[in-house]
């Protein structure tokens, strides 16, 4: 019998020679064999990252193993280079033991899962408003320059692949590109193409101390002209009106003590 993934094989546009056109998760709900990629191609987790698996597998009840269909297939996207063939989905569906189509519907509605082959760095560049208003387009003609690709495709050598993508969380430091897992933020055409060639060196700036970098050297979220605000410490606690609830049967305390606050 074929498998799943045969059955929702279709011909689609072809890209043009010498590129390589990524297609987004969310946008394309089927697979495409490609030598690289086929139910045939043999996939595993290796044995650092079983013991990783069976970890995963022990925070769900074992008659819910299906529960971690999400880490595990981020496992087996980070094994594999950042993306994920359609074999690894088979995988995670034998390990959970659920029919391989539970794993593409997740896999395929999910757009942090990359279904077709990724650069080393995978750089998603945010275009939604407050970026696009920031000059996110500026940036991406830049990146697009510099690296003679267009969005949504990979460079020849395998280093980069470009896909624009929608707000990324980010919006007070715009215009910022996810580059892999990290954030760069507050970019300039300029400061872009410095990270881009930093990456060709393999060394990325690393993150600051609040885990994304701002590349305009502001710490966080502070904006250019520094902390502005909260200069005293730390605000006082919202006052709780313990009147409102005298009549009735709720007791704040212990409400916040169930909470485990
Ligand atoms: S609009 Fe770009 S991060 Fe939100």
């Amino acid at each position: 019998m074929l498998s799943a993934a045969r059955h929702l094989s279709r011909r689609l546009p072809t890209a043009a020679a010498g590129v390589q056109v990524r297609s987004m998760g969310h946008a394309q709900s089927f697979h495409i064999n490609t030598p690289d990629n086929t139910p045939e191609t043999y996939f595993d987790f290796t044995d650092e990252n079983y013991t990783r698996v069976y970890k995963i597998l022990s925070k769900y009840p074992a008659n819910y193993k299906q529960s971690g269909i999400i880490p595990l297939l981020d496992l087996a996207q980070r094994q594999h280079g950042g993306w994920l063939p359609v074999a690894a989905m088979d995988k995670v569906a034998q390990i959970v033991e659920v029919d391989p189509a539970r794993v593409y519907e997740v896999a395929s509605f999910y757009t942090m899962f990359n279904r077709t082959k990724v650069g080393k760095y995978f750089i998603q560049l945010c275009g939604t408003t407050p970026c696009m208003i920031c000059g996110s387009e500026d940036i991406k003609k830049t990146i697009e320059k510099h690296l003679g690709i267009k969005n949504g495709e990979t460079t020849k050598d395998g280093f980069f692949t470009l896909l624009e993508v929608e707000c990324l969380g980010a919006c007070a430091n715009a215009p910022m590109i996810q580059l892999n897992d990290d954030y760069y933020e507050c970019l300039t055409a300029k400061t872009t193409v410095e990270l881009l060639e930093a990456c060709k060196a393999g060394k990325p700036p690393a993150m600051g101390k609040w885990g994304s970098l701002p590349m305009n050297g502001q710490v966080s979220c502070e904006g250019p002209l520094g902390k502005t605000s909260l200069l005293d410490g730390p605000p006082a606690p919202p006052k709780v009106d313990v009147e409102r609830f005298k009549g009735g049967e709720v007791d704040p305390a212990s409400v916040k003590a169930h909470m485990g606050y």
